[in-house]
């Protein structure tokens, strides 16, 4: 079940990022184009909102009872996590980062339920997503990364 767990907030990643990338071109769009709000634009934000929130849960479970989990690690003798790169990546940098970019995205979902116009809701929508989109790019544990990359695909 762990594995299969991982393998799922791993293929979730690809989710985000498509649905994200969506919603900043419908957003920009939007705006530039003073369109009208769309209701198919919220659904594509809702359908962002939870994949992201999904992957939160899955990665919450991972920092706290995974393999590399809080309370089913120790740490090795004479470090601490701030000092050790993989845990502090692990414990602290990404999930510090990505709960950071799922609050810009429920921030950007949430203009769409706002009582502003439409070009303000689509700019606003805009920025909270790319600036989630940059977070998340940057605190992915891409395969490239030294000591805390993992596979690009769930089980490479
Ligand atoms: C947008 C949100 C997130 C994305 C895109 C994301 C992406 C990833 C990816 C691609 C991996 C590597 C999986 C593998 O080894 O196959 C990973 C691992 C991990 N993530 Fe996330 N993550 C997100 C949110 C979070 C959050 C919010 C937490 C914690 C609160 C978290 C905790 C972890 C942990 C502990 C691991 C290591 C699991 C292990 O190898 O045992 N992630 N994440």
């Amino acid at each position: 079940m762990q594995t299969g767990l991982i393998h799922l907030h791993n293929f979730l990643r690809w989710v985000i990022l498509i649905l994200l990338v969506i919603s900043i071109l419908k957003a920009y769009s939007g705006w530039q184009g003073r369109k009208v709000f769309a209701p198919g634009d919220k659904k594509i934000w809702l359908f962002t909102m939870i994949s992201a929130h999904t992957t939160l849960l899955l990665g919450l479970y991972q920092v706290v009872l995974g393999r590399y989990g809080i309370f089913s690690t120790t740490l090795p003798e004479g470090t601490s996590v701030m000092k050790d790169k993989f845990f502090r990546f692990f414990w602290v940098e990404h999930p510090a980062g990505m709960i950071l970019a799922i609050v810009l995205i429920t921030l950007g979902y949430g203009m769409s339920k706002k009582s502003v116009s439409d070009e303000v809701k689509y700019k606003k929508a805009f920025y909270y997503f790319l600036i989630a989109l940059i977070v998340i790019l940057a605190t992915i544990p891409w395969p490239f990364r030294e000591i805390v990359g993992r596979p690009i695909f769930p089980g490479m």
